[in-house]
């Protein structure tokens, strides 16, 4: 038997918002290459275009939807798209998120309409497009997979004015769990990773600063940040046949980092 049969995902479709980010093009191109057809979806075509064509570039077929999935009525529009497109959905991998570097305030100050964005961007997104996933998967009676990125800070607090991440990424965190343990009985599984920084471009800027980089590098046991392709493995496992009996599960993809707190 080939047992690495079990992580493949010919004829399954995975629909993934935020699918042109940093972390999402590689987690498309990793869905794309063990067969999986792929729906990209950001707010502009633009991002996206990157992805769809590595997806291609890897053999399969991909997608673009222009959405909004802080918007319910967007979110709805990209899964029926998706479907419509190809037929069927299996898989959803939540990658819109970010934005904490953008927004730090004291706690005690913390404005109201920057909180509500980070929440939005964070968890609203999550919520929005996973109920139109499962809505559809459920219509499609053969189970599905929900992973949805989370970050460390979902459980570890920083003293730096974190506090609309940390909070929206703990909420998706108990969401993970509270789905899971609802849609079982359809056999969907929701789990999420929650990874600690990855070397993206978005976070080039930061990384180039050798004093924030010591600081970030001084807390992780393996000594380095993460890379995009340390969260493929993870990936794969989440939202193929290999993880069929593991859900409302949140893995840390930390360097160790998690382990010393
Ligand atoms: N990078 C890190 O160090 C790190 C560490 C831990 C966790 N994470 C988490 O990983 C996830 C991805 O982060 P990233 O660094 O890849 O972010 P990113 O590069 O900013 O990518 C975000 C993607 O989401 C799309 N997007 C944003 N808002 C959207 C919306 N309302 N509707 C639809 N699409 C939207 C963006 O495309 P458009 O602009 O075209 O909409 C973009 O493709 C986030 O949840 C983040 O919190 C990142």
């Amino acid at each position: 038997m080939d047992e690495l049969a079990r992580f493949r995902l010919d004829g399954r479709v995975a629909v993934v918002p935020g699918g042109g980010g940093g972390i999402g093009i590689r987690l498309t191109t990793a869905l794309a290459s063990v067969g999986a057809r792929v729906a990209i979806v950001g707010r502009t075509a633009g991002r996206a275009a990157a992805a769809a064509a590595a997806c291609r570039a890897a053999g399969s077929e991909a997608l673009i939807v222009a959405a909004d999935v802080t918007r319910a009525e967007d979110a709805e529009r990209a899964v029926a798209e998706t479907v419509a497109r190809f037929g069927r959905l299996d898989i959803i991998v939540n990658a819109v998120g970010g934005g904490a570097g953008t927004a730090l305030y004291p706690a005690e100050s913390y404005p109201v309409s920057e909180w509500d964005r980070i929440v939005d961007l964070n968890l609203r997104s999550m919520l929005y497009a996973t109920q139109a996933a499962a809505r559809a998967m459920i219509a499609g009676g053969r189970g599905g997979r929900v992973l949805s990125i989370s970050s460390v800070r979902g459980q570890l607090g920083i003293n730096s004015g974190f506090a609309a991440y940390v909070a929206a990424k703990g909420a998706l965190n108990a969401l993970t769990r509270q789905l899971a343990t609802e849609w079982a009985k359809y056999a969907i599984t929701v789990n999420a990773i929650a990874p600690t920084f990855v070397a993206t471009p978005q976070v080039e800027d930061l990384l180039a600063d050798p004093v924030f980089k010591e600081g970030i590098l001084r807390r992780i046991p393996l000594g380095r940040v993460g890379e995009t392709d340390d969260l493929v493995g993870a990936v794969l496992f989440f939202c193929s046949d290999a993880s069929a009996f593991v859900t409302g599960q949140v893995l840390t993809i930390d360097g160790g980092l998690t382990a010393t707190q």
